[in-house]
């Protein structure tokens, strides 16, 4: 993916969540954002997906310049994957009517389209004994793992991810990293946002470090991790690697 913000400013009351970022990135596979929570990760990443439009500022996604206009973001919306921080499946829902639903209301295919496209995506993910099953009825990382399928069963042009193993225990952290690390070797391009360090090290090929709304760094894993240059993530850097 190709990917251009400039200058953004996003503001929640007197908090400046984005304080005039920019970040280019000219040809990314997996962008991954780390950083001091309370940062702008999320905001970011919800503004760059089209959930959220900035007050200021101008972002351009492979070519094409995001819009205010709600009809036009919701298109580019619509191309795009999304999963974030807590798991977002309808409790009341099996995991396979989780993906199918979505499938027939918001993107308008027939239900049987629909339920074919969940099992297969269900599938891919060796979940499909798993479709019948309410939520509370799956593990914390099957949960995460059916919240990504359901992203990626219309094959998004940018699959978005916020913290997807924050509530998870270390097994189920891995699963779902693996489960991520597929995504990206089939060729899916992936923005996420990641607290654990070795994970954004193996799977980005573009790491920013977001802090107080701006970029203060961008470099590929091994520049980044291995020889920092901005002296807010050399402290956040040595901080968080000491564990
Ligand atoms: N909807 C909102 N309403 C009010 N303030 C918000 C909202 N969303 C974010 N903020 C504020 O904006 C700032 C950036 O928050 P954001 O969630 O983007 O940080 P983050 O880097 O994702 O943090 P974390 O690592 O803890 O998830 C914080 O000060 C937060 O309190
Ligand atoms: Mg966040």
């Amino acid at each position: 993916m190709k990917l251009e913000a400039t200058s953004l400013v996003k503001t929640y009351g007197k908090t400046r969540a984005l304080d005039g970022l920019s970040l280019v990135v000219r040809d990314s596979r997996v962008l991954v954002f780390i950083g001091p929570s309370g940062g702008g990760k999320s905001t970011l990443l919800r503004v760059l997906g089209g959930l959220e439009t900035a007050d200021q500022g101008n972002v351009v996604v492979n070519g094409e310049t995001l819009t205010a206009d709600p009809a036009g973001l919701q298109a580019y919306r619509r191309k795009n994957g999304f999963l974030f921080q807590q798991f977002n499946l309808f409790p009341h829902l099996t995991a396979l009517r989780n993906i199918a639903l979505p499938l027939e209301k918001v993107h308008g295919h027939s239900p049987a389209d629909a339920r074919g496209m969940a099992e297969q995506a269900l599938d891919r993910f060796g979940l499909i004994d798993h479709g019948h099953k309410l939520p509370a009825q799956l593990s914390g990382g099957q949960q995460q793992r059916v919240g990504i399928a359901r992203a990626v069963a219309r094959k998004p042009e940018v699959l978005f991810l916020d913290e997807p193993t924050s509530a998870l225990d270390p097994e189920m952290t891995a699963e779902v990293l693996e489960l991520i690390q597929e995504l990206a070797e089939d060729g899916q391009d992936i923005i996420l946002s990641t607290h654990e360090m070795g994970f954004a090290k193996a799977v980005a090929d573009q790491v920013a470090f977001v802090a107080a709304g701006r970029i203060e760094e961008s470099a590929a894993p091994a520049g980044l991790f291995g020889d920092p240059q901005s002296p807010v993530c050399q402290r956040f850097l040595s901080k968080v690697m000491r564990y």
